[in-house]
């Protein structure tokens, strides 16, 4: 079996202008060789992303949005993007599901299911998240609640497909997992994908997100099922970022 070639994500959310893309930029020069050994992606506001994709263009770091609509066909859906739209206009990538978006969109797992098929279907891969709130976590529910999630939030077929562990209470603040802990919800959702597509979990990347930072994703990548990182607030300085890719034991 090939190995999974480790992916690092910058999920930038609503934040960032136009002249934010200069640190998209400077990633090629601050991670250096590090790039060829190591997938970066920047997932800058959707309303950016055809620039961003212009001014990476022939770089080495690949371009994705955050979310899309779950409509694969054009349609009267207004204010919505669809996943033909965002790979149009340059995106390889699309994070579906964020907690972000569970939370304030009452975004369902059925609907994160729909928006990673269209998001297939358009060429795009998938960046599936799931994640238990700290609640889940101490009523001991974490494993199941990531799990349910697994099963009835990701695509029929794994084609691309791309899954970020992001515990809800890891994010945005300055508390991680312990490694065990990140290890233990890894093999869970390994377990599950191999479940679902067989032999084709193989392919599946698995990313650890929330609270990724240049101090600790070291030990975080040395986690054994820990395949990238789906990085928030230190994704959006390229000094930051690159720390953070240049800590991948591949990197080296
Ligand atoms: P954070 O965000 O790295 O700022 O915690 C991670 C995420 O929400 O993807």
């Amino acid at each position: 079996m090939a190995a999974r070639k480790p992916l690092i994500a910058g999920n930038w959310k609503m934040y960032g202008r136009r002249a934010a893309l200069a640190e998209a930029v400077a990633l090629e020069a601050a991670a250096g060789e590090a790039l060829g050994r190591v997938e970066a992606l920047i997932c800058p506001p959707a309303v950016y992303l055809a620039a961003a994709a212009q001014a990476l263009s022939g770089h080495a770091v690949s371009v994705g949005a955050q979310d899309c609509s779950p409509n694969a066909e054009d349609a009267a859906r207004t204010g919505e993007v669809s996943a033909a739209m965002l790979a149009d206009a340059g995106a390889a990538y699309v994070i579906v599901g964020h907690s972000e978006r569970r939370a304030f969109h009452q975004e369902s797992n059925d609907l994160v299911r729909q928006k990673a098929e269209a998001a297939q279907a358009a060429g795009l891969a998938p960046i599936v998240c799931v994640g238990e709130t700290e609640a889940e976590r101490n009523a001991g529910e974490a494993a199941s609640v990531v799990a349910a999630q697994v099963r009835a939030s990701t695509p029929a077929q794994a084609r691309g497909l791309v899954v970020a562990y992001e515990p809800v209470w890891a994010i945005g603040g300055n508390r991680t997992p312990t490694l065990d802990e990140i290890r233990e919800i890894h093999a869970v959702v390994r377990a599950e994908l191999a479940g679902r597509y067989g032999q084709d979990a193989e392919s599946v990347r698995v990313l650890y997100g929330g609270s990724v930072n240049p101090k600790n994703a070291g030990d975080i990548f040395g986690i054994e099922g820990v395949d990238g990182a789906l990085v928030g607030r230190a994704s959006l300085k390229a000094a930051d970022f690159a720390a953070i890719i240049k800590a991948h034991p591949a990197a080296l």
